[in-house]
């Protein structure tokens, strides 16, 4: 089966209801918290993608048993010394490095070295980020040219609690460190600047001996040394970096109107929302509900005539660092220029996506001045395309693919865009709801 898509048409107006798969984010973290727990945990509407399966096989090598049946996933965790670390293991993240990072964390006392390494993407990742901190607790790191996979670790029985300044506002390290702090004897402090904070509400949720005080810019949060984690049920929230696709889509095109069902819209989550809404976009959030700590709620969008330029704030910008691809398309149709900055962490992931994002909007024929920690865009409220476009060779990165076709279905054009096959990653279901969509 060819692996590229082609659109040649935009998408016509819908009015419809939709239902976007379970967070990513939220997933990988209840899999690895539920792999130490004492018994059997269960989630509902888990997210069935490669990343997430990819941290099921890690926390089976160390022989946690896991059924999963659509999306319902028992863990059969035998408490926080279940792991079983045979001699000679390889884990493989595969292009997540969300399980990468945080699983080092869960890694630092091992009895054995293990090996870890990745996908083309990741391999060319950071992950001296998190292995430098990881060591100063007393484990043992290698790594591939002192900063990518594959990278060996070798854990320690004798952890030292530490000080640390998570300056980056990335919620994977802070993460890794949360998990480190709760094996050591004493106090791990943890001054981080603000990013996702799923973590701590699932420590919160399970009375982990962590404590968060919220400073202005940056968190302080103090860690323990755990006991026991209790099993835990959970039903995972719908991911807004998934809905995010469709709030764009709805934004973009003529007369329609859009409700996402149970979307998570934990502020750490919900720049997008915030950024959008400041550009004109007609976003409202109804039925919100507290679920263990996590506000959800349905979003609704209308297509949206007049779209203001944004100077972002930085404030905004760790609350939609997986967004700003999309909001760069907004960005193109808006009225007048629009600037981001501080934003060198989007050539960190799994594409270097602010180069990405100018490319993109470079082959539609829109005007960007790009450095390395900024773009600005220069808005066309009228665009249209009327030539072909061809993307590839951005490493499979499923949120480039699915930009694309969000900026095919809207601003017209002929596109051929490769590696349809990378929406695995994040978002199977992403092409099936265009299609409901279409009907
Ligand atoms: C994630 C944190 C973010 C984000 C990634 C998922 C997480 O990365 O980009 O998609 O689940 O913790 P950083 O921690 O590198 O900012």
């Amino acid at each position: 089966m060819s692996n590229y898509l082609i659109i040649k048409n935009k998408i016509k107006k819908f009015n419809k209801k939709i239902l976007v798969s379970g967070d990513k984010s939220i997933s990988i973290r209840w899999i690895l918290l539920a792999s130490l727990a004492n018994g059997v945990s269960k989630a509902q509407n888990l997210l069935i993608s490669e990343d997430v399966m990819a941290a099921i096989s890690a926390v089976k090598k160390f022989g946690i048993k896991v059924n999963v049946k659509n999306n319902i996933c028992e863990i059969y965790g035998k408490g926080i010394e279940g792991y079983r670390y045979q001699k000679n293991l390889t884990i493989d993240a595969k292009n997540s490095g969300t399980l990468g990072r945080l699983i080092m964390g869960f890694l630092v006392n091992t009895k054995n070295t293990i090996k870890m390494i990745g996908d083309k993407s990741l391999s060319k990742r950071d992950f001296k980020r998190v292995a430098e901190p990881l060591s100063k607790f007393g484990a043992k790191f290698k790594l591939t040219k002192n900063k990518y996979l594959p990278l060996t670790i070798k854990g320690t029985s004798n952890l030292k609690p530490i000080k640390f300044f998570e300056k980056r506002g990335s919620a994977q390290c802070k993460s890794a460190l949360i998990f480190a702090g709760m094996r050591t004897n004493g106090t791990t402090v943890i001054k981080a600047k603000k990013s996702r904070n799923h973590t701590e509400l699932l420590c919160k949720y399970l009375k982990l001996p962590i404590k968060v005080n919220k400073l202005k810019n940056y968190d302080l949060i103090k860690v323990k040394k755990i006991k026991k984690i209790n099993k835990l049920n959970y039903k995972i929230p719908s991911d807004i970096s998934s809905a995010a696709f469709f709030i764009v889509l709805t934004a973009l095109s003529k007369k329609s109107r859009l409700l996402i069902k149970s979307v998570n819209i934990n502020p750490s989550r919900s720049g997008i929302i915030k950024i959008l809404k400041k550009m004109g976009i007609k976003i409202k959030l109804k039925n919100k509900k507290i679920y263990k700590g996590e506000k959800n709620a349905d979003i609704e969008i209308k297509s949206s005539k007049k779209i203001s330029a944004i100077n972002c704030p930085t404030s905004l910008n760790t609350s939609a660092i997986d967004e700003f691809l999309l909001i760069f398309l907004v960005a193109a149709k808006a009225k007048g220029i629009s600037y981001f900055k501080d934003i060198s962490e989007l050539n960190q992931k799994e594409s270097p996506r602010l180069i990405w994002g100018s490319k993109i909007l470079n082959s539609i024929g829109i005007k960007t001045v790009v450095s390395k920690n900024s773009i600005k865009i220069f808005g066309e409220p009228n665009i249209k395309i009327n030539k072909k476009i061809i993307i590839k060779n951005f490493l499979k990165d499923h949120r480039v693919f699915m930009t694309c076709v969000i900026a095919a279905l809207t601003f017209g054009g002929e596109w051929k865009i490769y590696d349809k096959d990378s929406i695995n990653t994040s978002f199977p279901n992403f092409l099936k709801i265009i299609k409901k969509l279409k009907k």
